[in-house]
């Protein structure tokens, strides 16, 4: 039976920093405000020129290397994103280009926060069905190029960054299982109202900002989180006491705080990352992964659940003995 492991894990933040302070120079917010709603301390801002697929290269480039493997390895690479270089090509085939891959096959997952366990549920299933060995797996994010940087209510939340992994077939456990889920009909609580179909530039004149009903997103965040929790463990027969980390995505501090309890986890075994780094969407999860495996927090054997929640709205999770 093929499984699938992770072989190595990097990441990314651009060298730019804004903190709270610089944003209370601009926008009617304090950094106490921030803190104390969100526990983020600063965000990193992408340089002028720097795009999705670059920052997405630096990720990827540390998580090969942690893996042992070469361009020429790699069958797939897959590049969760919202925040795409161009309308197409997809991201990932820029990614391709710019890692020297000559042969196998790439492509772009789109589920916002959840974009990075989506396409690790869809490379864990390729593998599993032999049609790779090695798959890059990418969440990379310019949140900051659809931020309205005068609303005080998202400006705040959001930053960019890049997170990898590097999946390798195996006969030894790795990802147990992985959950998918979304609701189309929460659309409206947390979207960039336009697109390419709607007509981007007539209806907005290229102002395609980020807008969210907060309030609603972190209900709506808490109750999603803590089902697929539980579906995630019932499913496998594994028990809470069981799992060594909890990765959640990324997003504000308060939603993490309260998925934990409601899910009964106590906070040392709650990677959070957020405070150094804000929400940046897809690259989250990989973000905190491979910051607490760098630090030495994550261990091989241990037993890992990842949960993500998002516009769509989408939440998803991932089992993973890493
Ligand atoms: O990947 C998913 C992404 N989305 C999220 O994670 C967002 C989930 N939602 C949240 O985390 C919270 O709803 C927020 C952090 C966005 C907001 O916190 P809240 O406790 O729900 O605040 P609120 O929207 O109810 O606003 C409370 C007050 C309002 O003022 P008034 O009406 O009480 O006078 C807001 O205008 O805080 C005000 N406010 C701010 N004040 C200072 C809103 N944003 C700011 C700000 N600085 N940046």
């Amino acid at each position: 039976m093929i499984r699938t492991r992770i072989a190595g894990t990097g990441s990314y933040l651009p060298e730019k920093v804004v903190t709270n302070q610089d944003l209370e120079k601009r926008i009617d917010t304090s950094d106490e405000w921030i803190r104390e709603r969100t526990g983020i301390r600063r965000r990193h801002v992408a340089a002028e020129g720097e795009t999705t697929s670059d920052m997405a290269v630096q990720a990827a480039r540390r998580a090969m290397d942690a893996a042992g493997v070469s361009a020429d390895d790699l069958d797939l690479v897959v590049v969760a994103t919202t925040t795409p270089d161009k309308v197409f090509p997809a991201t990932a085939c820029i990614v391709q280009r710019k890692l020297g891959m000559a042969g196998g096959a790439a492509y772009d997952i789109q589920a916002v926060c959840s974009g990075f366990v989506y396409a690790l549920d869809a490379a864990d299933r390729y593998i599993r069905t032999g049609g790779g060995r090695n798959v890059l797996v990418i969440g990379a994010e310019t949140m900051s190029r659809i931020l309205d940087w005068d609303d005080r209510s998202t400006a705040v939340l959001f930053g960019d960054g890049a997170g990898a992994v590097v999946l390798q077939a195996s006969d030894t456990e790795g990802i147990i299982s992985t959950h998918i889920h979304s609701d189309g009909s929460l659309e409206e609580t947390l979207h960039v109202p336009y697109g390419v179909s709607t007509g981007y530039d007539t209806l907005c004149g290229g102002k395609a900002f980020i807008v969210m009903q907060g309030n609603a997103v972190f209900r709506k965040a808490v109750s999603m989180l803590g089902e697929i929790a539980h579906e995630t463990l019932d499913g496998n027969g594994i028990k809470k006491k069981e799992l060594d980390w909890l990765v959640p995505h990324q997003a504000n501090m308060r939603i993490i705080t309260a998925a934990a309890k409601k899910f009964g986890l106590p906070m040392d075994r709650v990677v959070v990352t957020v405070d150094e780094h804000a929400n940046t969407s897809a690259a989250s999860i990989p973000l905190a992964l491979d910051i607490a495996v760098r630090d030495g927090r994550i261990k091989r054997g241990e037993l890992l659940l990842l949960e993500a929640f998002g516009a769509g709205l989408t939440w998803a999770s991932a089992l993973i003995r890493y």
